[in-house]
């Protein structure tokens, strides 16, 4: 069950309060110096992953006090309730269930008393050999041609989750050509679908309501530009439709076969383990698909097995929520070392601000502190060249991910040793700085004795810049499910900490409605 508890309430929270007093001048510098083992103790290593936290403004005090403000709260009912299917999305009265999706155990899940795994095996199944079918050609367009070109038509959730994994999974990708469109600027049509070959490509619509006016508007015309070559009886063989809304699928003209089923209780914005994953498992195979879905459950397990001081998540979670509601920092980087992961950093700005941006708590009350952070970010090394000063010699405390791999896809050795050394390079300068008596001893050195006075203020790097490593052996389907996971439950366990309700989004309606009004007032 999840206890509607005000955080700010709680003792705990008292106790970080005036441990922040005393912490907040600190310096990284000395945590470092003053304990030899600081590294191996603020890390967690478990399967593909090693988390290191020790490069946080923390001591063994501050995660003493958190992991007693997530007692508080009682993270652990919340986490029963979670994965047990209890319906913890209440103001929409539906369960929060894409852990089922990925389920790997033997484990029964119950919505409304009815086992849910049966039906999600059957549609595992049926995209399976959906993917089979195309993927070998098998399946074939109205002139009896193979599929070469695979469209994704959606947005939100059911674009930004499958467009990332795609992206992030190239290496892994087979002969189809995938697009994804998503925008209702009609540019975003009209060049994706110019140099398409109708008899060679096939649709994806993908949609949790089918009620999305991008999606529908979308969809109709790439439906009317198919009809100008093909036939009605034709729309079979090149659209398919994943959604909650069989009835409006249908009235659409999609076939019933072709209709991939998904379920209210999963999320547009964690959904893409489901059959919105369609188009993941049509451009890398169903194979890897599983992969990932192993990979999330095994950061599921680790979740919800580990116990709350080794657990990556949920320290994670309470160092966030200790810069946030403590430093009052307000946005969070996310810097990827690999190319792989560029759309990382917009994919989870929807997953956590979509989620925690709220500020009404569980008892429909205000919130008087901090919530869901901003979330931004590119990838490393051209994030250096880009934004890093703001981070280095700013004004703002931004607390940066860096993530990286231990080996490169490729093997080239030379330029993975260059990445890497920049990763670890961004991280300490973040977390050291440089002195006054350092840049001093440089310019000295590098003979500019005349300009020490006016250079000397602009070259000091204060440092004390907070930042998690998050080591990766390699860049593989299951690793990357289970980094989309860890973020999945890092947006739990904060909403809960923080009293919110992460699972609907109300917020995104306002808009949409006055959107509909102007349309009718220009009609
Ligand atoms: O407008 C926000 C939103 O509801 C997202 O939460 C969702 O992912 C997206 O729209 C798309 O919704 P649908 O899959 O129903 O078309």
């Amino acid at each position: 069950m999840m206890k509607n508890i005000n955080p700010t309430e709680t003792n705990a929270w008292q106790k970080l309060t005036n441990h922040y007093t005393a912490l907040k001048d600190l310096h990284l510098k000395s945590l470092f110096n003053s304990d030899k083992i600081r590294k191996e103790k603020f890390s967690i290593n478990f399967n593909e992953f090693d988390f290191d936290f020790s490069k946080n403004r923390i001591t063994d005090e501050t995660i003493e006090y958190l992991l007693e403000l997530a007692n508080e709260v009682d993270l652990k009912s919340a986490m029963d309730a979670y994965f047990s299917g209890e319906k913890i999305n209440k103001t929409e009265n539906r369960a929060v269930l894409h852990t089922a999706l990925r389920n790997q155990s033997n484990n029964e899940i119950f919505v409304d008393g009815k086992n849910v795994m049966p039906e999600i095996k059957e549609t595992l199944s049926k995209m399976e050999s959906f993917t089979n079918k195309v993927v070998s050609g098998g399946w074939k367009g109205f002139t009896n041609k193979p599929i070469t070109d695979v469209v994704n038509i959606g947005i939100g959730g059911s674009d930004l989750g499958p467009d990332m994994v795609v992206e992030s999974l190239k290496y892994y990708k087979n002969h189809l050509n995938v697009h994804f469109v998503s925008n209702i600027d009609g540019d975003h049509v009209q060049e994706t679908i110019k140099n398409l070959n109708p008899e060679t490509t096939l649709f994806v619509i993908v949609s949790k309501t089918f009620t999305t006016q991008e999606t529908l508007t979308n969809a109709t015309t790439i439906k009317k530009w198919f009809l100008q070559s093909a036939s009605e009886k034709d729309v079979a063989k090149h659209f398919v439709a994943v959604s909650t809304n069989l009835k409006t699928v249908g009235k659409f003209g999609i076939d019933s076969d072709n209709i991939f089923t998904m379920w209210d209780w999963v999320g547009g914005r964690f959904s893409l383990w489901s059959t919105v994953g369609l188009t993941i498992s049509l451009a890398v195979g169903f194979r890897n698909f599983k992969d990932l879905l192993i990979g999330a459950f095994e950061m599921d397990e680790h979740f919800k097995n580990t116990p709350f001081e080794k657990n990556a998540p949920i320290i994670a979670s309470l160092i966030s929520i200790w810069y946030t509601n403590f430093f009052k920092s307000e946005s969070e980087v996310i810097l990827p070392y690999s190319q792989y992961l560029s759309k990382l950093a917009p994919y989870l700005q929807q997953a956590i601000m979509e989620s925690n941006g709220k500020s009404v708590d569980r008892n429909g009350n205000a919130v008087d502190y901090q919530t869901g952070n901003i979330i931004w970010g590119s990838p490393g090394t051209n994030s250096q060249h880009a934004f890093m000063q703001l981070l280095h010699q700013g004004t703002k405390l931004i607390p940066a991910d860096f993530i990286g791999f231990k080996e490169s896809l490729y093997g080239n050795t030379e330029h993975h040793t260059k990445l890497m050394a920049n990763f670890y390079g961004q991280t300490q300068a973040l977390a050291e700085g440089k002195t006054k008596e350092e840049v001093h001893l440089d310019l000295k050195t590098q003979g500019k004795i005349n300009e020490i006075e006016t250079l000397l203020p602009f070259k000091i790097f204060e440092g004390n810049k907070p930042s998690t490593a998050i080591l990766i052996d390699k860049l593989t389907p299951k690793t990357l499910g289970g980094l989309i996971a860890f973020y999945e439950c890092k947006i739990f366990i904060q909403g809960v900490i923080w009293n919110i309700y992460s699972f609907d989004q109300f917020g995104v309606e306002l808009g949409k409605e006055l959107a509909h009004k102007n349309l009718l007032k220009n009609s």
